[in-house]
């Protein structure tokens, strides 16, 4: 199949580079000239683990190829993913769909012959009806099927999601016999490997499959959130969040996926995607107390962390020096975006700490996002050095691998805090720290 994939971010990325790998003759269709050329060069304008492998060997078989002219790669294409951004617009929560529709309207320019558009963009339910009024009226001589393919990916998971994922859904306008069965034929060739492994396919309205998106990420979110909640109570009566959590999840009805305590979800799907629904059910006249709930409690999770470090303080920080490890939403990715080591910057800066920050790929991303008194350091040790507190964020790795006695040797203090419950309590409290971490009451000396 030649497929263009218009937007070479996140998701057009990887989804192309993963339909090349597919077999598919693949555009990526960038209008940024810095991330074209950066893409060019085959250089992956995004930290995403083993991406860059996929798109050479791909560019290098001459499947995979990058151009700023959208026109020449609708040419002769079979389907046309669009990929491109839907930011929540100011106020009120709704995703912004300007870049979805300018899309959709070059690609109808552009078209020679019959075309299967699909949406990849997470995008409210009823886009796919809009794009396909926007394509039909801006060239009503060019037949156009419309599909809705919604993403499941997880930053730094990306590539085993998508070439190893739990489901596919394919949104179709089931009204349209014909045109259905084109799209669902179309939508079978592209993801060839996937219908060979017995991959589930839904094949649903094109509604069905855009809320589908919504309500898979809202659910995760308020999963997350619930559990969350649970660590603070855990903490306040004497339970273990991590034995809750492992008694809840072998119910397979709950399922023990998305029930580990932390400092709340951030990123760049979440928030925005669980402000997105609660907007969209608004508007439906159904708003969801769920949502609406499951957004609240996270915020308010992220702004108490900075509250809790000024307790373990003993109320007083000014001039305290926090070593703060980990500043992404998550681990493997340079992701800053909604992290909850943001808020905890800015609050803790407001209530006068000086911050020794390290993280192994997000700080220059960090950098632009915080000003004040804090010094980003080289190296774990390095922002351990002489702090008074250690707060753990996130859980990369390599912070597994930090021997309590030097964490301690090197600390000035002994408060340590681990929003993550990634270290053993006991071995350091053995090496004298007072000893925090979420969802349990404090560690016994
Ligand atoms: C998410 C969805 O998982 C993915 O299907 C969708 O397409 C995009 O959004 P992503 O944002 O990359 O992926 O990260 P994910 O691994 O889902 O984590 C989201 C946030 O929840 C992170 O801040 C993470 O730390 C937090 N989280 C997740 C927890 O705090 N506890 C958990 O048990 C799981």
């Amino acid at each position: 199949m030649r497929v263009a994939m218009i937007g070479g971010g996140y998701v057009g990325l990887v989804s192309g580079a993963c339909f090349a790998d597919f077999g598919s003759s693949v555009t990526v269709v960038e209008r940024d000239p810095a991330k074209l050329a950066m893409l060019r060069d085959h250089k992956i304008p995004i930290y995403e683990p083993s991406l860059d492998q996929i798109v050479a060997r791909n560019v290098q078989a001459g499947r995979l190829a990058f151009t700023a002219d959208l026109k020449s790669a609708v040419d002769g294409a079979d389907v046309v993913f669009i990929a491109v951004g839907t930011p929540t617009r100011r106020g009120g929560g709704h995703a912004d769909l300007t870049a979805v529709y300018e899309a959709a309207r070059a690609v109808a320019k552009a078209a020679t012959a019959p075309l299967i558009v699909v949406t990849k963009s997470t995008v409210p339910v009823g886009t796919g009806r809009e794009v396909a009024r926007i394509l039909r009226e801006t060239r009503p001589d060019v037949r156009f099927d419309v599909a809705s393919n919604p993403e499941f990916l997880r930053e730094g998971n990306a590539i085993t999601d998508f070439t190893e994922p739990d489901r596919v859904v394919i949104g179709i306008d089931l009204l349209d016999t014909e045109g259905a069965a084109r799209a669902e034929a179309s939508m079978r060739q592209v993801y060839a490997p996937l219908v060979a492994k017995n991959t589930p396919f839904r094949f649903v309205s094109r509604e069905s499959a855009e809320l589908a998106k919504y309500a898979s990420n809202a659910f995760l979110a308020m999963k997350v959130a619930f559990v969350n909640e649970m660590a603070d109570l855990s903490e306040k009566t004497g339970a273990d969040i991590a034995e809750v959590a492992g008694c809840m999840g072998l119910d397979r009805r709950i399922g023990d996926k998305f029930l580990r305590a932390g400092p709340g979800f951030g990123g760049s799907c979440f928030p925005k995607d669980t402000r997105a629904l609660a907007a969209i059910a608004q508007d439906a006249g159904v708003p969801s107390r769920l949502v609406e709930a499951t957004i609240a409690a996270n915020e308010y999770r992220k702004e108490a962390v900075a509250r809790r470090i000024l307790a373990l303080a003993g109320g007083e920080i000014a001039g305290k020096v926090v070593a703060l490890l980990g500043l992404t939403f998550k681990p493997d990715t340079d992701d800053m975006r909604e992290a909850t080591s943001l808020p905890v910057m800015r609050n803790l800066l407001t209530y006068g700490a000086r911050i020794q920050a390290f993280d192994p790929e997000g700080m220059a991303h960090a950098k632009s996002m915080v000003t004040g008194d804090v010094t980003f350091m080289p190296t774990a040790r390095d922002a351990i050095e002489g702090s008074d507190i250690l707060v753990l964020l996130t859980e990369w790795d390599d912070f597994r691998k930090l021997e309590p006695q030097d964490v301690m040797a090197a600390m000035r203090g002994n408060i340590i805090l681990d929003m993550r419950d990634i270290w053993d309590g006991s071995a350091f409290t053995a090496a004298g720290a007072v000893y925090h971490a979420v969802g349990r009451a404090r560690t016994a000396p």
